[in-house]
């Protein structure tokens, strides 16, 4: 947890990395796509998720189009997919957005894998993950022919293949390894260290059992190799390294006479989230660090080059959406002699955004509504819930003549905001409102006490 305040008074043009890139301050309102955050404050609700519908829509090309070129046949290589991570935000324009840019969609459970598929998803582009797939997981993935399933064990080889043949047909199958590369952020979310539970160890020998088995089992065709290190990494040597790692595995597999046409380097790119974090790497950047690295891992390896897939989930989410929040309670707190700090509490709080306490994650607050001249204060802005946990954004310069009513907007929320929101002390889960066109609506509906109620059976 950073304890360094920013001084970002919130003007998209200085940092619009952190922002949808329409996002602009007219007379001192900020407008996303045309539309000033009051506005939806006012005629729809707060806490809200605003998302710009054409800034993921843009992401979604720009990955695309950086890998296809990237990745070149032209170049030496065998073409690129981008898959988007469903489980950074997902509903059924999502889907259909990132579907009409080419890209293919990763889901994670059967509630993702049911949407992507009912918003008219082909099954050609679909991939499921999970360290615990369930049986009726499987199915619907068997059944819907998608492209590919992740196995993460031994014992999930046996599983598909029982569900495979109890349907009679054929499951197309992705190893997850484990190739002992550390990277990303908090530890909660690096993946490929040994002891964590995704994946099979390259270094253990399981991987390889795990391939010999699938190429033993009737019903499985081993598509390729997945792997997936962490999220959050700016590091891009991370991926340098990785890449090595599944090469040579992949090396090995086809020296036994198997066939692996694609490797998929997993997502993990990262946005930032206040004006004192990095600018991350472009998709640009990371698409041609990735291009680099495989071709000296083929190289190193003697082998041709797989076509290669990647899977980034907050890169394309995380700026598309602003959380408005309305100010309530502003109290002064004296923690030392001679020592206090300013409390803005808002609306929302872990509830709608459960990264800064989970992750200890440092986001940036701006007044969203009107133009001040007030002095920078140094504020903490803090939720409604009854946890002192509750943190919105731990250190912040807010003017000193915020006022209760006013609109905070909390950029970068659209990875891991809305789909690890919670009920906790039964407030509703905020809806999205997305923007196109100049104009709002509701694309996730917001939750109301009474759908709360309906859950409780003795009530
Ligand atoms: N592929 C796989 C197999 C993954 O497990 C993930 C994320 C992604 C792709 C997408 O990663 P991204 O590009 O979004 O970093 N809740 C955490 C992040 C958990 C990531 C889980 N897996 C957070 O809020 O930071």
């Amino acid at each position: 947890m950073a304890q360094v305040a920013n001084h970002y008074a919130g003007d998209p043009s200085q940092r619009p990395d952190l922002w949808p890139w329409s996002a602009q301050r007219k007379q001192g309102v900020l407008q996303i796509g045309g539309v000033p955050l009051p506005q939806i404050g006012r005629e729809y609700a707060s806490p809200a998720y605003v998302w710009d519908i054409d800034d993921f829509a843009g992401r979604c090309q720009v990955w695309a189009s950086a890998m296809a070129e990237s990745f070149w046949e032209g170049y030496g290589f065998a073409g690129a997919t981008v898959n988007y991570a469903g489980k950074a935000f997902l509903c059924a324009e999502a889907v259909r957005v990132a579907t009409n840019a080419g890209l293919g969609i990763d889901t994670a459970s059967l509630g993702e894998l049911t949407l992507a598929l009912k918003a008219g998803a082909p099954a050609s582009g679909l991939g499921l993950h999970g360290n615990n797939k369930s049986e009726a997981e499987i199915e619907l993935a068997v059944r819907s022919g998608i492209d590919r399933i992740i196995v993460d064990s031994p014992f999930e080889v046996a599983k598909v293949e029982g569900v495979a043949a109890r349907l009679h047909k054929r499951a197309r199958v992705m190893i997850r390894l484990v190739t002992g590369v550390h990277a990303g952020g908090h530890e909660y979310i690096s993946t490929a260290h040994e002891d964590q539970k995704f994946g099979v160890s390259i270094a253990t020998g399981q991987a390889e059992a795990v391939a010999d088995a699938i190429a033993h089992a009737k019903h499985l065709e081993l598509v390729g190799l997945h792997s997936h290190i962490g999220s959050q990494i700016l590091d891009l040597n991370a991926f340098v390294e990785s890449a090595g790692k599944v090469m040579a595995f992949r090396a090995k597999l086809l020296a036994k006479g198997m066939k692996v046409p694609e490797v998929d380097l997993g997502g993990g790119y990262a946005i930032s989230y206040n004006a004192a974090d990095p600018i991350p790497p472009t998709a640009q950047e990371v698409s041609c660090a990735l291009a680099e690295a495989v071709k000296l891992a083929c190289a190193q390896a003697s082998t041709d080059i797989p076509r290669i897939s990647i899977e980034p989930g907050r890169a394309i989410a995380g700026p598309s959406q602003v959380m408005i929040y309305r100010v309530g309670t502003i109290k002064d707190v004296t923690y030392a002699p001679g020592k206090s700090r300013r409390y803005v509490s808002v609306d929302g709080g872990m509830s709608d955004n459960i990264r800064p306490a989970l992750y200890g994650a440092d986001y940036t607050a701006v007044l969203a509504n009107r133009p001040s001249e007030g002095e920078s204060t140094l504020c903490r802005v803090v939720g409604k819930h009854c946890e002192s946990g509750d943190v919105v954004v731990h250190n912040v310069y807010l003017p000193a003549d915020l006022t209760e009513g006013d609109i905070l907007a909390v950029p970068a929320v659209g990875a891991y905001g809305r789909v690890m929101a919670s009920n906790y002390n039964m407030v509703p889960r905020p809806g999205v409102v997305g923007i196109k066109d100049g104009k709002w609506r509701e694309v996730i509906r917001r939750e109301t006490v009474a759908d709360l109620l309906l859950l409780d059976k003795s009530l």
